[in-house]
């Protein structure tokens, strides 16, 4: 049997650059992880099955789920005859902005690496990840990155400085597809992506906090009204920045302090179902 832990990334930045002819978006994003985990085991099977065990509503066990999807292709892809039972305890929201999928399916990559014996480095495996979505080949090592290309094109950047990070997500999934789709690129926001570099090539905290910056997020506020009071409340409880996460509805806060953390966790409680407290990983 083997164990992997999947977590959540968050955005440091994203910015949405033009619309491809492929009907992607050209962006440059720097993403980093926190300690928020799906946990997922791996066990063999002999009948060549993929069975996926899940317990979520709203998370399908069939050929839809992604972890499915990256088991299926590595099984194609190495000519694998052996089966898996993949069971999946979900903490990360869905729908969320978060890449759970993405992070359960570059967990399901890294265990099947193992437990088939296939012995694949992470660098093609983060590459084939790129088939069957934009942000699973940053999960596959879940480490700080400028993320390009529709995202799948990883440059490794330093950890963000140690922070504590208050994670609440408004009671609605928002949908990828319909935040791009609504997206107009004549009317965005500036991101300062080589700022936020910089400043995490200087590990400085003040400096992280005033380049976090997304291009979605004034898509989703649109459409979503809610994530902007949910914003709104998370800076005026006292954190020193807080941003959306990819195209939502999630939003953080930065703070560096446990007892700040609490306190915005009181202060948004109220707010939403889906409220956590969780560090930086990097
Ligand atoms: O690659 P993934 O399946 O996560 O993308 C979901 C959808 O989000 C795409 O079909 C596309 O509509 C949109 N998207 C985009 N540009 C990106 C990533 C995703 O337009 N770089």
């Amino acid at each position: 049997m083997i164990y992997e832990t999947a977590p959540a990334k968050i955005n440091l930045t994203l910015d949405t650059l033009y619309k491809r002819d492929d009907g992607y978006h050209e962006v440059e994003m720097i993403m980093t992880t926190v300690d928020l985990n799906d946990r997922l085991t791996f066990e063999s099977r002999d009948d060549g099955k993929i069975i996926i065990d899940v317990e979520h509503n709203f998370v399908p066990s069939d050929h839809r789920n992604l972890a499915y999807k990256a088991a299926k292709l590595m099984q194609d892809k190495y000519n694998i005859k052996e089966g898996v039972k993949i069971s999946l305890e979900k903490s990360i929201p869905i729908s969320a902005g978060l890449a759970g999928g993405s992070s359960d399916a570059a967990a399901t990559f890294r265990g099947l690496n193992e437990l088939w014996g296939i012995n694949e480095s992470l660098e093609s495996l983060s590459e084939l990840a790129s088939e069957i979505g934009s942000d699973i080949s940053f999960c596959i090592y879940g480490k700080t990155a400028l993320c390009q290309g529709r995202g799948e094109k990883l440059t490794h950047l330093p950890k963000p400085p140690s922070a504590w990070v208050v994670i609440a997500k408004p009671d609605i999934g928002v949908s990828t597809p319909e935040i791009y789709g609504a997206l107009n690129l004549d009317d965005k926001i500036e991101v300062r992506t080589q700022d936020c570099r910089d400043a995490l090539e200087k590990n400085d905290y003040g400096v992280l906090c005033q380049t976090l910056g997304n291009s979605l997020e004034k898509v989703t506020m649109k459409l979503y009204p809610e994530v902007e009071k949910l914003k709104n409340t998370m800076k005026n409880s006292g954190v020193d920045a807080a941003l959306m996460s990819g195209s939502g509805p999630t939003v953080y806060g930065f703070v560096q302090k446990e007892r700040q953390a609490k306190q915005v966790y009181n202060a948004l409680m109220g707010c939403c179902n889906d409220v956590y407290i969780a560090r930086l990983l990097g």
